[in-house]
């Protein structure tokens, strides 16, 4: 351990990047791509023609808004409808329209560890939908989920939109499922976005589209060190590298360094050396198939109620509770 510098890894961040860059082969997490520049470029993604899964699951919800809301409210006492990192909820609001027109016994809870994020949402949802009953939470998911399974006694219905789990390895998302399950009650259901296998090169096209847009959201994540750790990333000399195998549905994102090339990472003291055509892997997203994801269910101790899917079966969003 460096005792010079005690204070070298006074982030996660920090922390993270020296183990990722000193491994090999190297690697960065995707959780960092999102400062306010990743957040405006994953927006741009989700804009554009080839990114299918927000306009797949935005069909699921419009078209089916009426049928998952009767899932939903099926139970006296009403219910709060809690979701996790919510972003700009504009897909949530499809279903928060419609169910606040025909159920008023409800509660919409985004939780968001980023304050600005939950702010902004509050603030666009009271003027949009003054009707809905708005009672954000700022915090980290379980530490919400937790408080809330301790004070609460009615129905909680936990939305994960967007195939964020796809981010996860499948043991870490049946960790994941796992914790969400152990605060959920028996009455209280999960409505989970999953992207679908399909073509490889819709896949592929998706994270890897002609404009760029994807290259520089990947790339953000040297622009982040750049900025917060006072690094000489030339991004120039790295070029986005996107993978899918269908065979195990999981699509890799890589930074390639096109050049041998060295950088200095001042703030945690790091030299890193970069061979020619060495890889930085930052992101994966997996596509799953209706048997992966049950039994990613059944291994976290949930079971399938139903789905719904989207004309072109490229994305479901499964409902769960407890087995
Ligand atoms: C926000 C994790 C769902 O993996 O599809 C988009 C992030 N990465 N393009 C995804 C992302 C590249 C996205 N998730």
């Amino acid at each position: 351990m460096n005792t010079k510098n005690p204070s070298k890894f006074d982030t996660p961040f920090k922390k993270e990047v020296f183990k990722g860059l000193t491994a090999y082969p190297k690697y960065l997490s995707s959780k960092y791509i999102y400062d306010s520049k990743g957040d405006k470029l994953f927006q741009d993604i989700m804009a554009m023609p080839e990114y299918y899964l927000t306009d797949c699951e935005h069909e699921i919800l419009s078209k089916h808004t009426k049928d998952i809301a009767d899932y939903f409210g099926n139970v006296k006492g009403g219910y709060d409808l809690i979701e996790l990192g919510a972003g700009d909820g504009k897909k949530t609001k499809i279903l928060l329209k419609l169910i606040s027109e025909t159920e008023t016994n409800f509660t919409y809870k985004p939780i968001d560890i980023s304050k600005n994020a939950v702010e902004s949402l509050t603030e666009k949802l009271s003027k949009e939908l003054p009707k809905v009953n708005l009672d954000a939470e700022i915090g980290e998911y379980f530490e919400v989920l937790e408080r809330l399974k301790t004070f609460k006694s009615r129905k909680k219905v936990i939305l994960f939109l967007g195939s964020n789990i796809g981010n996860l390895l499948h043991p870490r998302a049946i960790d994941f499922l796992t914790k969400l399950k152990d605060t959920m009650n028996e009455d209280d259901m999960l409505f989970i976005g999953f992207d679908q296998k399909k073509n490889p090169q819709t896949i592929l096209d998706a994270y890897n589209d002609a404009a760029g847009i994807t290259e520089a959201f990947n790339k953000n994540l040297l622009a982040r060190i750049n900025s917060k750790m006072d690094a000489n990333f030339n991004l120039d000399k790295f070029k986005h590298w996107e993978v899918y195998d269908p065979e195990t549905g999981t699509a890799k994102s890589y930074l390639l360094a096109t050049e041998h090339q060295k950088v200095r990472i001042e703030a945690i003291d790091l030299d890193v050396n970069f061979e020619e055509w060495e890889t930085i892997h930052t992101e994966i997203s997996q596509k799953y198939d209706d048997k992966t994801v049950a039994w990613l269910a059944d291994e976290a101790g949930l079971e399938i109620i139903t789905d719904f899917t989207d004309s072109k079966e490229y994305y479901k969003n499964y409902l769960l509770k407890r087995k």
